[in-house]
């Protein structure tokens, strides 16, 4: 099976700053790093760091080299990547002195995708192949239909929340990925519990990832509900532990591990992602996910 993951590709332009400024406020930087990003590139990187086969598909600018060469080098495919004239994404990322951040978008080519485009990529890709999508390139809705129709398994991260997710028919997606805010906006319910009996009515068909923070994350599907804790680490950076959690929980998906090690291998690798700085760069490898002195999870997590 291949997993073929249609997303953004960022340069992460991120500022250590003491506070997330509010409105009206100017304030110094104490720092400042570029990293190669985007929910997309994040995802694949941890995909192929745990493991998994996968072909990343999206759009660079000219600038985008930096981009290809770190997925090259984390061992993704890039033959779906295309180049256009103009700018690749970039974001804007202030980080607090406690890893918290705060990210300001801008899509550049990442919103230049056209059907022509995806019809080519997904000719290389049949029945049984899983489809990863996030929310930063354009027409995600479209890209669930065409997957869908060829007979993928399709997997949804609908991140960053938007207008454009609410254009997709969730019915047609086999894994969908979400953190409270996304699972509240989906379901219109705010309690975790209540966020979960909402899409288990309105998709019966699909699996749910919650992840819930600090109280660790979820696993809904075929009536069963499996919670796990998250492990006590230093936080530097939150940046990407979300995209961490969501490789490596789907590259253990499709090596045959079950939900509860699936759980806890993502848990893991997120929690290594954010002691270090940075998108990509802060995504471990399995091998450091497997050495890592982990203790105990904090908690048997989320009781829903
Ligand atoms: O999820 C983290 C990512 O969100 C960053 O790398 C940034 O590019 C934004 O897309």
């Amino acid at each position: 099976m291949k997993i073929l993951n249609f997303g953004s590709l960022n340069y992460d332009y991120v500022y250590s700053v003491d506070h997330i400024l509010i409105p009206g406020e100017t304030g110094a930087a104490s720092g400042m790093q570029t990293f190669c990003g985007g929910k997309g590139l994040n995802q694949s990187v941890a995909l192929a760091r745990a493991g998994a086969k996968v072909w990343h598909a999206g759009m660079v600018g000219e600038d985008g080299g930096a981009l290809l060469d770190l997925l090259r080098q984390s061992g993704a495919d890039t033959s779906c990547v295309g180049t256009l004239p103009g700018k690749s994404g970039h974001t804007v990322i202030q980080v607090d002195k406690k890893g918290q951040n705060c990210i300001l978008l801008f899509g550049g080519s990442n919103r230049s995708l056209t059907r022509e485009f995806a019809e080519e990529v997904f000719r290389g890709f049949g029945r049984g192949d899983m489809l990863l999508l996030q929310n930063e390139v354009n027409d995600i809705d479209v890209l669930i239909e065409m997957g869908h129709r060829k007979g993928m398994r399709v997997v949804l991260n609908p991140s960053p929340f938007d207008g454009a997710v609410e254009k997709c028919d969730l019915s047609k997606v086999s894994i969908l990925l979400v953190n409270e805010i996304e699972g509240g906006q989906i379901s219109g319910r705010k309690k975790p519990g209540e966020i979960l009996d909402v899409l288990a009515a309105r998709y019966p068909d699909t699996g749910v990832v919650l992840t819930l923070g600090g109280d660790g994350a979820v696993w809904q599907g075929r009536g069963r509900r499996i919670g796990h804790g998250i492990y006590h680490v230093p936080v530097v950076d939150t940046t990407a532990a979300g995209d961490t959690f969501t490789g490596f929980f789907l590259a253990s998906v499709v090596s045959g591990k079950t939900m509860e090690q699936a759980l806890e291998t993502a848990s893991k690798a997120s929690s290594i992602a954010v002691t270090r700085k940075g998108a990509a760069p802060s995504i471990p490898t399995m091998e450091e996910v497997l050495s890592y002195p982990f203790g105990p999870p904090e908690s048997a997590g989320p009781s829903v």
